[in-house]
């Protein structure tokens, strides 16, 4: 099947939103009081509860006929059987074989190269974590600062603060990402070079931000310890590109290599993920992985029916595409995973955020939502006014947790019916006519009532999906990532891009240097357009140099 939209199960889909579109969810819950039983799924202790969404029986059974028709099971066969899917790179994509994920085609890849990985991780890691690792004046190392961008710094980053509950809060980790200096700046003025490590994470080696702050950093260090012999037990390397890396000065035991076969927005699994298990030991690391082995089992068994990424795919595309829907939110209510929302935007806008299609067409049909979101119940209180009452609709993932790893009073327990209560009004809304029972007439004398009745009053029918988890663990955090990738997965399938190159950051870095080549210029630029040489010409006039 080459076009989306002449495709039957699609047309179906089409004729199919025609006829639901104005029913609403509160009908939905009327007509099937079963309906939580019917669209929930509890995956060992994981809920994904998707009923309070715009679909019925049969929505999901034409999604069925989609993924038949797209042939979706022979897709995932070549996904995990290592094909080079990232056909525009010539690579496979095998980030699951990172979590022992492999099948009989890979399973030599595995035991020869992730293996021998996952045991270097573990000696540095084991060690760094039990303080034996001492710097060149014989001190204990505590402080760690990961130097890397994108992939390099979302994933580990975010599943450091995810599992800061169970980290050694003896050791101290630094994210350095942006080119601007004070980031590096901010946290070199704060640490003491004896103690530190610098991990300079970068699959190409061939980043400007981040080979930019690791020859400052490198410089700081050397300008401290004096002897470039020093660098050996501070500096370190992950990366694909071990050339580089050694000319730049780290000793070859300190580079932990990993492969073109793992994406970057897909790498936390790799070396790349070596601050976390730095952070919270390496068996606490191994459990994040077989958290997301489990997931990657699930995927590729369960039927259409049972299967959490498949549906949670499916339902994605329904807003995008038929409900015109152009962002999805996500709100963890659960303070650790704040930055869930900003490692879910890489790996899914650099995923699907394409507009050409595996047969070089340009789409006919939208791909790739705008992802975004931020930790309950703060966004309550931010821009949730928007989502209530305001005039888009905005489908939203709510995830949560049932215990609280820092049990306080019945603060856990408000959080949780804060986030419940939000998919409840969100869904239900309220009528003109319960406001008007609320209304305390006498207390609202000077302001006109009919104005109170309208603004206070809520439509509702707006969707959410809500994941409930036991507990925030290592494992869970596996799982639940591994969730999202196989979803980017199945949504690139249908359609019909490639998932896994990221073309479109390119431009910006090649513009990126001609500009910077004219900022240094002492002659004044006029053959750009007007705005760039603008610009330019403003920076000359105001820049102290
Ligand atoms: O420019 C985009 C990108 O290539 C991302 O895909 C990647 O995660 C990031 O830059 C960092 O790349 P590297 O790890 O090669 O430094």
């Amino acid at each position: 099947m080459h076009d989306l939209n002449q495709s039957n199960s699609w047309k179906s889909l089409n004729d199919h939103y025609n006829e639901i579109k104005n029913i609403s969810l509160n009908k939905l819950f009327k007509d099937d009081t079963n309906r939580f039983n019917n669209f929930s799924l509890n995956f060992n202790n994981m809920l994904i509860d998707y009923s309070k969404n715009h679909i019925n029986k049969k929505t999901l059974s034409l999604f069925k006929n989609l993924l038949i028709e797209i042939n979706i099971n022979k897709k995932i066969k070549k996904f995990f059987d290592g094909k080079k899917i990232n056909f525009t790179e010539n690579r496979a994509v095998m980030h699951y074989l990172l979590r022992g994920s492999y099948s009989k085609n890979n399973k030599k890849i595995y035991e020869n190269d992730v293996e021998k990985s996952l045991k270097k991780i573990k000696k540095i890691s084991d060690k760094i974590n039990s303080q034996k690792l001492l710097g060149y004046s014989g001190k204990k190392i505590k402080n760690v600062i990961n130097i890397g961008i994108g992939g390099s710094n979302l994933g580990p980053k975010m599943a450091c603060e995810a599992l800061k509950y169970y980290s050694n809060r003896k050791i101290h980790l630094f994210f350095i990402s942006n080119i601007d200096p004070t980031n590096l700046k901010e946290t070199l003025r704060n640490i003491n070079a004896e103690k530190s490590i610098f991990i300079i994470s970068s699959k190409s080696f061939e980043t400007i931000e981040t080979l930019t702050n690791a020859t400052i950093a490198k410089k700081w260090f050397l300008d401290k310890s004096f002897d470039k012999k020093n660098l050996n037990k501070h500096f370190f390397s992950v990366t694909a590109n071990i050339i580089k890396a050694k000319k730049f000065g780290i000793n070859e035991e300190n580079i932990f290599p990993f492969w073109d076969w793992v994406g970057g927005r897909y790498s936390l699994w790799s070396p790349v993920g070596l601050p976390i298990s730095i952070q919270i030991g390496f068996n606490n690391f191994n459990k994040m992985l077989e958290g997301a082995k489990d997931m990657d089992t699930h995927f590729r068994i369960k039927p259409f029916e049972k299967n959490i990424p498949i549906i949670m795919a499916c339902i994605g595309i329904w807003y995008n595409n038929f409900h015109n829907c152009e962002t999805h939110a996500i709100f963890p209510y659960d303070e650790y995973l704040k930055l869930f929302p900003s490692y879910l935007q890489q790996a899914d806008m650099e995923s699907n955020g394409k507009s050409i299609t595996k047969n070089n067409n340009k789409t006919n049909y939208e791909t790739g939502p705008i992802i975004w979101g931020d930790k309950g119940t703060n966004g309550q209180h931010a821009f949730f006014q928007l989502i209530h009452q305001g005039t888009k609709i905005i489908p939203s993932d709510f995830i949560g947790f049932i215990n609280s790893l820092n049990k306080i009073g019945k603060s856990h327990e408000m959080l949780l019916s804060n986030l419940i209560g939000q998919t409840k009004a969100l869904m239900q809304g309220k009528s003109e006519d319960e406001v008007k029972k609320t209304i305390n007439q006498e207390k609202n004398n000077n302001i006109n009532i009919d104005s109170i009745i309208k603004s206070k009053s809520f439509e509702g029918n707006k969707p959410s999906t809500t994941i409930l988890f036991d507990k925030l663990t290592p494992y869970n955090l596996g799982k639940l990532i591994a969730l999202y990738e196989h979803k980017i997965f199945v949504q690139g399938c249908i359609w019909n891009i490639n998932s896994y190159d990221q073309w479109g950051v390119e431009l910006g870095k090649e513009l990126s240097n001609e500009v910077c080549e004219n900022l240094n210029s002492n002659k004044t630029k006029n053959n750009l357009d007007s705005s760039t040489n603008g610009l330019i010409n403003f920076y000359k006039k105001l820049s102290h140099k």
